[in-house]
């Protein structure tokens, strides 16, 4: 069985325009839209589906206003959402839609789901550099447009905000029958795992410090530096509020930069992660590295 990538979120909203908008803003391609909702689609094929607030097809919501409702997770093949189903319904309820996607709910309470991944490859050119005496760009410029449209390449991870009591059974659910693997886990502030199917630093990030249960962030990767701050140049001309960055993490080394987002919890475009696979020897932080070793701005603004 191999998990992949998060293959596609679902929001309930209040205002579908608004909505909309957001999207189109942030870089994603819209592939259908109506009075009820919309589909916007990332370069690498992962959907994001905004419907109204009130549908009642959505799984119900576990806070106020809009939010996430439910992360669908892609994974390899049939035979690896066979066993899925067959390994959650143990202890739990699982339902299949007529599109064969696979509902259920992980240990917190959050609604996930399953279906085979549908990965477009992104056609992306390599950024070169020039550092110090290593010269990868002999007799060029580097003019990266300015003022141009971001163009996030696909989904990283998602966060969610979970209850200090308990952080750890949350997260094992997702280690023990998920097979997602521990990165970092800092005690006193949340665990990193990455799915079984990637190398990304976080799929997901389980966050206790808040000690609430809610959605935190959800997070596109851009091909380098200078989309990430074009990118953010660019969401922040159109009116949308940072709410932290850009910077550079410490844990997972990714730039960053945070805002406020429409759909509900915050958004982030991140580069340059750090990638491991299973030879990486986990962390474990009693208390967590500070938020990010250098960063822009006046620090973090609470939404
Ligand atoms: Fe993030």
């Amino acid at each position: 069985m191999s998990i992949l990538r998060v293959e596609s979120v679902i929001y309930g909203i209040e205002d579908i325009r608004e909505g909309r908008k957001f999207l189109t803003d942030w870089g994603l391609e819209e592939i259908d839209s109506g009075e009820n909702g919309a589909i916007f689609r990332t370069l690498e094929n992962q959907l994001m589906v905004v419907c109204k607030i009130d549908d009642a097809a959505l799984p119900p919501a576990l806070e106020t206003g809009s939010t996430a409702r439910e992360v669908i997770w892609g994974v390899d093949n049939q035979a690896s959402l066979d066993a899925l189903a067959a390994e959650l319904s143990t202890d739990r309820d699982v339902t299949v839609d007529d599109a064969g996607t696979l509902h259920t709910i992980d240990d917190s309470g959050f609604h996930i789901a399953f279906r085979v991944a549908d990965i477009t490859p992104a056609d992306v050119p390599e950024a070169v550099y020039n550092f110090h005496e290593n010269v990868e760009r002999l007799n060029q410029h580097s003019w990266p447009e300015v003022n141009a449209k971001p163009m996030p390449l696909r989904i990283g991870h998602v966060v969610y905000s979970v209850e200090a009591a308990g952080n750890w059974e949350a997260a094992s659910f997702y280690l023990d029958r998920l097979g997602f693997r521990v990165t970092d886990r800092a005690i006193n502030a949340g665990t990193f795992m990455q799915c079984d199917g990637s190398n990304f630093h976080h799929c997901l990030f389980l966050y206790h410090r808040g000690d609430h249960r809610r959605w935190n962030h959800l997070a596109f990767e851009v091909a380098n530096f200078d989309a990430l701050m074009g990118s953010g140049t660019w969401i922040d001309g159109a009116g949308y509020k940072t709410t932290s960055g850009p910077g550079r993490h410490s844990l997972g080394s990714n730039w960053f930069w945070y805002f406020k987002c429409p759909l509900g919890g915050e958004i982030e475009y991140f580069a340059d992660m750090d990638r491991m696979d299973e030879n990486w020897e986990p962390r474990t932080w009693d208390e967590a590295p500070p938020y990010a070793r250098w960063m822009l701005g006046d620090g973090l603004i609470s939404t």
